[in-house]
């Protein structure tokens, strides 16, 4: 079974090993087969930096660099830019007439966000409305499969929400829905241990870190606080240093004993550490190098994105056609 899918991220700063071992190797392995494309989604970016949108457009190009380093093939994958589909914000405003205000206050993502975010009374239209536009991005490439955290779950009911009262409204199934494909992995929590990962709390690992950060990183992970002599008897849970080493070293026997013997007792954290960072160093190594040559060929990285969207801007446009349609409104047509 082969399914149209489509990706995406905010695009606000440089991606890092949550988005590689939570979402970038999930579409390197998806892009072989199936139809794939990767929005990278600017407008949604701006919906809580609209202040700083330096935030946002500056960071466009990074993030090209950080997908082909990892191995997304444009080739393969249509990697296109949400401000260069008009037909994305066109049908925003369409549905955004058949969703009431009661209901995106209920979607649960959004009100944990705006629970996180320091926006007072101020919340950005934008922002509240952000389900919708991503509704309107899921339906305009026609996606049966978004390959999701958990946490954007409640965006996929919504869209399919939008999906099914759109196709009542046109009297067919013009709009198709969706399903969401979670990654197998855990979240990968931040260096200090704590929920957020960012990297102005200076507390992740970015694609692009030198070598000097990523030492720096792993020295400064958390472990069992209350392991303080090697011989002491250590905690696995909530043990940063064996997270990552679960979801980055390739010998899963040779983590289980690294456990075992830390449970027991005998292992110090400064032994651990040294495994890890040097899987990191590895696992990092090349995509830097990749990611340098790519960064320095700035004109090579937007011919891909220009030519993706240019793509996209056909395809969005027939969904596009088909919802004006749906409510009579191709006049010029
Ligand atoms: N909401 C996603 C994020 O937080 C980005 C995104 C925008 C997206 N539009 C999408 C993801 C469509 C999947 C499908 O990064």
């Amino acid at each position: 079974m082969s399914y149209t899918i489509l990706t995406g991220d905010r695009a606000t700063g440089l991606l890092h090993l949550g988005h590689y071992i939570g979402s970038l190797k999930l579409r390197v392995a998806l892009q072989d087969d199936h139809q794939q494309s990767i929005l990278i989604a600017d407008l949604q970016g701006l919906t809580d930096n609209g202040h700083d949108p330096e935030k946002v457009s500056g960071n466009i190009l990074n993030v090209m660099a950080d997908y082909l380093a990892v191995g997304i093939d444009p080739a393969k994958t249509n990697i296109c830019l949400q401000s260069g589909l008009p037909a994305l914000s066109e049908l925003t405003m369409y549905y955004a007439n058949i969703v009431s205000i009661s209901r995106l206050e209920r979607n649960p993502t959004v009100k944990a966000e705006i629970a996180n975010k320091s926006f007072g009374n101020s919340i950005p239209a934008g922002f509240f409305t952000y389900p919708i536009s991503q509704a309107a991005d899921i339906t305009a490439f026609r996606a049966d499969c978004v390959p999701v955290g958990d946490d954007q779950i409640p965006m996929i009911e919504q869209t399919n929400e939008i999906v099914r009262k759109i196709n009542k409204i046109a009297g067919s199934d013009i709009l198709v829905e969706c399903e969401p494909l979670l990654s197998k992995v855990t979240r990968l929590p931040s260096v200090d241990g704590k929920a957020k990962m960012s990297k102005s709390l200076g507390n992740t690992i970015t694609l692009s870190a030198d070598e000097k950060e990523i030492t720096a990183a792993v020295n400064k992970m958390y472990t069992d606080p209350n392991h303080l002599k090697v011989t002491d008897p250590g905690q696995i849970e909530g043990n940063v240093v064996f997270t990552y080493l679960d979801a980055f070293h390739p010998d899963e026997d040779l983590v289980q004993e690294l456990k075992l013997h830390y449970i027991k007792g005998g292992l110090g954290d400064g032994k651990v550490k040294n495994i890890l960072e040097e899987c990191l160093q590895e696992t990092l190594r090349p995509i830097r190098e990749k990611r340098r040559k790519l960064i320095n060929d700035k004109g090579m990285l937007l011919e891909i994105l220009k030519h993706g969207t240019e793509k996209a801007v056909v395809e969005t446009n027939k969904v596009l056609y088909d919802v004006k349609q749906a409510f009579g409104l191709n006049l010029f047509i």
